[in-house]
């Protein structure tokens, strides 16, 4: 089939190159020039792993091209997918979809023949309606149907996501667009993904209820990590406890510094407008934002405890600045909120990430970047662990403590075991577990 994906971020590059994967004939297209430059000379405007192969192989063998204008690949196209960004509406958090109606307006004018157009940016419930009056407003004549297709890839592992779905989501209740939403995803079908067809409606909804699930299970054992660090029990026992009932599942019980990233926390915030709108306020997804929103500012004070409660002086090294391992993108990130708050403490900064340093560098004053782990950590009172990268599972304690101007370590993503670390000589701080090595 002839696919157009309009929006070559990453996840209309990843589902994109994936499409072409499966044989089909796709054209990204992005507003943005130097992106779709930096493509065709072969290179990759963000960090995915392994998508640098996936689109150098898709584009040589003829499946995969980019462009700027949308018209050409979309008068050709048997499906137009929109994956351009919903971020928040500036001011009152309301999901932004200017980029998604001027899409829709965009490729109204370029359609021709009949047309699947498939909205997998995630928009709030009753866009698909939108999209297709604006659709029919600009071309009455045209043969179009339009479908909620949400996506579910993870940031760091997005090419086995996409290729190896709990589920595909299509909404629509007409037969001709089942169809061709089930000729585009047939290659998957020996994994034998379970496709649940639904309405429009309810497939917007999915994906609004899906990350609010998510994001409320994060918050839930994040309070309950509060709790152990008061009476002395360990939160990765609870975790393991919990999770192992089939009911609950181990996934996304994990202690940290708070969900962020470029979808929890725009998405829990325009599900909480959409309840509002509706007068079906969404209580619990208000408090999980409200909770996660004051956790930022919460792990600073948290390092700043373990320096004795006064960081006016003292030099904070941070590894981690991604809102996640394996991927280059800071949308969120806890990171930001935290450093800020060790600034507004008094702190000096240094900070170091393996693939975020050139997007980080956008974000922050006065830190210092520096080239690896080591380097970050030299003549650091303390040493936070922001994101868990890999490398940063194994460091060395020795070295670490020589650089180090005092043993302090505060890991905020549990990756270290309190024994070890009070027997390398830390003070060590986790989350959810006691403090060792005072
Ligand atoms: N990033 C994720 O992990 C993820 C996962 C699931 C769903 N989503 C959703 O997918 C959507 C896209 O997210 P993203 O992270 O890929 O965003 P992104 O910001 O990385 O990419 C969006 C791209 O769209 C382009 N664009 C905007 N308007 C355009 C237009 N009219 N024509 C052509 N290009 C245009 C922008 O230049 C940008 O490159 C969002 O709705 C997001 O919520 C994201």
């Amino acid at each position: 089939m002839h696919i157009a994906m309009i929006g070559t971020g990453y996840v209309g590059l990843v589902s994109g190159a994936c499409f072409a994967d499966f044989g089909h004939h796709v054209t990204c297209v992005d507003k943005d020039a130097a992106k779709i430059a930096a493509l065709n000379a072969g290179d990759l405007p963000i960090y995915e792993p392994d998508l640098d192969r996936l689109v150098a192989v898709n584009m040589k063998g003829g499946r995969l091209a980019f462009a700027t204008e949308l018209a050409g690949p979309v008068r050709e196209a048997d499906a137009v997918f929109i994956a351009v960004g919903t971020p928040s509406r500036r001011g009152d958090g309301h999901a932004d979809l200017s980029y998604v109606y001027a899409a829709a307006r965009e490729i109204a004018a370029a359609l021709s023949g009949f047309t699947v157009v498939v909205t997998k940016s995630t928009v709030p419930v009753g866009t698909g309606d939108e999209v297709e009056r604006i659709i029919r407003e600009t071309r009455s004549d045209a043969d179009v149907a339009v479908v909620s297709n949400p996506e579910f890839l993870r940031e760091g592992a997005a090419i086995r996501d996409f290729k190896h779905p709990d589920r595909i989501v299509v909404g629509t209740l007409e037969e001709r667009a089942r169809h061709a939403m089930a000729e585009i995803y047939r290659p998957l079908y020996l994994n034998q993904p379970p496709i649940l067809y639904t309405d429009r409606r309810s497939a917007e909804l999915i994906k609004y209820a899906a990350n609010a699930f998510l994001a409320t299970k994060i918050t839930f054992i994040n309070e309950i990590a509060d709790l152990c660090e008061r009476v002395g029990a360990d939160v990765q026992e609870i975790a393991r406890g919990i999770g192992l009932d089939n009911r609950i599942g181990s996934k996304f019980l994990h202690a940290g510094p708070g969900f962020g990233g470029s979808c929890f926390p725009k998405d829990t915030l325009a599900l909480i407008k959409t309840g509002q709108d509706h007068a079906a306020p969404l209580r619990i997804v208000e408090t999980v934002a409200a909770v996660n929103d004051a956790r930022k500012r919460a792990m600073a004070r948290k390092v700043s405890a373990a320096l004795g409660g006064n960081l006016r002086g003292k030099t904070v090294a941070v590894l981690g600045l991604t809102f996640k391992p394996n991927t280059d993108d800071m949308r969120e990130a806890p990171a930001i909120p935290l450093i800020i708050a060790l600034q507004d403490m008094g702190a000096k900064v240094r900070a170091y990430d393996p693939v975020g340093m050139a997007q980080a560098k956008n974000e922050f004053a006065d830190v210092v970047f520096t080239e690896d782990e080591y380097g970050c950590a030299q003549g650091a009172h303390a040493l936070a662990i922001v994101t868990e990268w890999e490398q940063f599972r194994a460091l060395d304690l020795d070295r670490l403590k020589q650089v180090m101007a005092q043993p302090v370590l505060i890991d905020l993503r549990n990756v270290y075991r309190p024994d070890e670390m009070a027997r390398a000589g830390f003070v060590y701080d986790s989350v959810g577990r006691p403090r060792v090595g005072e």
